[in-house]
């Protein structure tokens, strides 16, 4: 099947916010602090600016609660008293000519009388940078199972490491916008956004509205990779108080730079490993303590730490494990989410962590995973028993075959006996990643969804859902054609528009083509139901049937579906045990790098991806959702590097953030194994964002390989690797 936008894509057609033409439109800018952390004491507007042409608002302009609701109310949607990070929002400015609010808004001085911020989560705040209770924690989790202690006490070997990871910017090709305008009394907001009901919780909140009075609406999206889960809430709201305001509509579209500095990032984040294993290299215990740098506000911090830490210890079988997290309030820019929320940081631990659990050991990297891995049967740390049929085993030695690692390992050895300069190595990791919400989280999201009968035969999906490139529209598309038996093109998905689509949840954490396109398949069943059809109706008795309803009762019929949760799935949110997630899937993934002992730069030369997702939907579309978590993996794990300094991004530019474009990248080279899924749409399990959580530690293990190093610590650039080597006495650094 073709992919539905995709002419409109290839040829431009497709309209973005920043292509939407609105006659009488205003351009709105954000004036923001420029200390990271202070009370405000005065703001000063440059005389020389004519101020009767500009609409500002600021935070007394606010109908409702000064407040971006997502988990908790404490993010302002304009600083009042106090900033708390860089580039907060202050005030918003408002004309008719995008360079004349450009100018006006660098005409505006913000004084703030500073306060110390705390920066750096490795220490603990001292007492004048508490800013939330006595430890600046947003949210502490534990997951415990066994006796930890005992069991490291009587291991054969106890191996420790520390590991860390920066910030990731997510670089989506189209950076935020939004548009707003009102109509009849009614507040529309359009524009690139993952998650319509989210910003239709924070805008009834903060425009003080009833449900009714505000819609949101979904523009193309450029990609989202989680960026676009809780800032577009804080720019909708921006560009609403302008146009209400103004009473004119409003748009916002930041350019790269000011999306780079002021939205949020991966959390940078510290994992600590103390790990035991027995005489055979069988774990008995796993001690894991995490920290993450929420940033200012707490966002989506908490589950994303919850995420993090319920991945910490790997699809491995242990019966002892502790894993400890908090994540802390810092004074730099929220994190928030990005594909993976918080397993890629703690899959790189790991994984990292289990090549050298299998130096002590004695053991190959490959042996290691081999004895530890998960069978069907075994128990994750939450006491979650996995038995799916997937064998992770088998995926895992597939891998190792089709990357011809034997092979490569002895050329590798000979290269690094005849060449001066280069080195190759090969690295590996296993992984996992649940899909939909975590434990209880799907049955409280208690998502709906419509499939409506359209008179002329065709049906129409109604999802609150959004395509952002990664598949919804295709998706969907194939789910109800398979299911009623009709042509793709006699299937419509409905524009995500909060008055005309159900709420059907985000479009996150993978969940859209599984749990939702589980609910089409539903809404699908019932809609035939309601067309007095039996359950075996497809094609053409299906379009008779809906034209005729429309006919006699001049009205639509529409199929509904409620979420309700796969039997025997149990979570419990107080001890943290019990089913984290209904399904999950499983990753082995191999690089091949070379390193340049001139240059320190890597290069990934190799890569194969092979991953259980359940059934494949969609063979392009899983592929190229694959490469691109890889490409993103890689950028991660080797160059992409946030420089900061008082809180503040110094690089915010695509000249100096560097991300890999595909003259950087190897071939990817993407096998599934298909075990199906019993709950998913014809067994399908979500994909989207497993492959962002292997590629990070295969890479880094295959540097460690390649020149035996040790590293901890990424992005690995050449700089850093440089200085591990001259630490480990330099046995490369041939340059005086
Ligand atoms: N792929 C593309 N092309 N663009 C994106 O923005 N987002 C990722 C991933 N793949 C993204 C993407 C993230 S963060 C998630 S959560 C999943 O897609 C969503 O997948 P789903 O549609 O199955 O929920
Ligand atoms: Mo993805 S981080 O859940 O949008």
């Amino acid at each position: 099947m073709e992919r539905i936008e995709g002419l409109a894509k290839l040829t431009g057609r497709e309209r973005y916010v920043d292509d939407l033409q609105v006659d009488g439109a205003l351009w709105g800018m954000t004036v923001r602090s420029r200390a990271p952390r202070g009370r405000i004491r005065e703001i000063r507007f440059d005389p020389a600016v004519d101020w009767s042409e500009i609409v500002v608002v600021d935070h007394r302009d606010i109908p409702g609660a000064n407040e971006v609701l997502l988990i908790e109310p404490d993010q302002p949607v304009l600083a009042a008293e106090r900033v708390r990070h860089v580039h907060e929002p202050v005030l918003l400015l408002a004309h008719p000519s995008r360079e004349v609010v450009r100018r006006a808004a660098h005409a505006i001085e913000i004084e703030v009388d500073p306060e110390p911020p705390y920066l750096d989560v490795s220490v603990p705040p001292r007492p004048d940078q508490l800013q939330r209770g006595e430890d600046n924690v947003f949210k502490r989790l534990r997951i415990e199972k066994g006796d930890v202690d005992t069991a490291l006490a009587r291991a054969a070997r106890v191996v420790e490491g520390e590991y860390r990871t920066g910030a990731q910017e997510h670089v989506y090709i189209e950076t935020q916008g939004m548009l707003a305008w009102e109509e009849n009394g009614v507040v529309f907001i359009k524009g690139s956004l993952q998650c319509p009901y989210y910003v239709h919780k924070a805008a009834i909140r903060a425009l003080g509205r009833e449900p009714d009075g505000v819609r949101i609406v979904q523009a193309a999206t450029g990609g989202g990779f989680g960026g676009k889960e809780e800032y577009p809430s804080m720019i909708a709201l921006h560009a609403a108080l302008l146009t209400l305001a103004a009473d004119r509509p409003v748009k916002i579209v930041y350019d790269r730079g000011e999306d780079m500095e002021a939205t949020t990032k991966r959390h940078p984040a510290i994992v600590r490993h103390r790990t035991g294993v027995d005489a055979d290299g069988r774990l008995v215990a796993q001690d894991i303590d995490v920290v993450m740098d929420g940033g200012a506000y707490v966002t989506l911090s908490p589950v994303v730490l919850s995420r993090g830490i319920i991945h910490a210890s790997g699809p491995y079988r242990c019966e002892n494990v502790r894993i400890h997290g908090r994540v802390m309030l810092t004074n730099s820019p929220p994190h928030g989410a990005f594909r993976g929320f918080g397993a890629p940081q703690t899959h790189f631990a790991n994984e990292r962590h289990m090549d050298v659990v299998a130096a002590a050991a004695g053991l190959d990297p490959i042996e290691l995973r081999r004895r530890n891995l998960l069978l069907d049967g075994d128990e994750t740390a939450t006491g979650q028993r996995i038995v799916d049929g997937v064998d992770r085993i088998a995926l895992l030695d597939q891998a190792v075959d089709l990357s011809g690692w034997r092979e490569k390992e002895a050329a590798h050895a000979e290269l690094a006996r005849t060449d001066p300069w280069l080195r190759r190595g090969m690295g590996l990791a296993c992984f996992h990643h649940g899909a939909g919400f975590t434990g209880s989280g799907e049955v409280m999201l208690a998502s709906r969804l419509d499939v409506a009968g359209l008179p002329d035969g065709r049906v129409e999906v109604r999802s609150a859902n959004i395509e952002m490139g990664q598949g919804t529209l295709t998706i969907f598309t194939a789910i109800a054609a398979a299911r009623l038996g009709l042509a793709p093109s006699e299937v419509a998905i409905a524009e995500a528009d909060t008055g005309r689509v159900p709420n059907s949840g985000p479009t996150v954490a993978s969940r859209t083509a599984m749990i939702v396109g589980r609910l089409v398949e539903e809404a699908c069943d019932d809609l035939r139901l309601r067309l007095g059809l039996p359950a075996d109706a497809r094609g053409e008795e299906i379009r008779q049937a809906v034209r005729e309803h429309a006919r006699a009762t001049g009205e639509e019929t529409v199929g509904r579906a409620e979420y309700e949760p796969p039997r025997g799935v149990l979570w419990d949110d107080a001890t943290y045990r019990g089913d984290a997630y209904a399904a999950y899937g499983w990753g082995a993934y191999v690089a091949e790098v070379e390193v340049d002992l001139r240059t320190w730069a890597t290069r990934v030369v190799d890569f194969v991806a092979v991953q259980d997702v359940g059934t494949v939907l969609h063979r392009t579309l899983a592929a190229g959702q694959v490469q691109g978590g890889v490409a993103q993996g890689i950028g991660w794990a080797l160059m992409e590097e946030c420089r900061w300094k008082d809180g503040a991004m110094q690089n915010a530019q695509l000249t100096n953030y560097i991300v890999p474009t595909s003259f950087d990248l190897p071939p990817i080279r993407v096998h599934f194994g298909e075990t199906p899924w019993p709950g998913g749409p014809m067994g399908a399990k979500g994909l989207g964002e497993l492959p962002i959580d292997g590629p990070a530690p295969a890479v880094v293990n295959a540097v460690a390989r390649a020149i035996g190093v040790a590293p901890t610590e990424i992005p690995l650039t050449p700089e850093r690797l440089m200085d591990l080597d001259r630490r480990a006495e330099g046995r490369h650094a041939r340059i005086a």
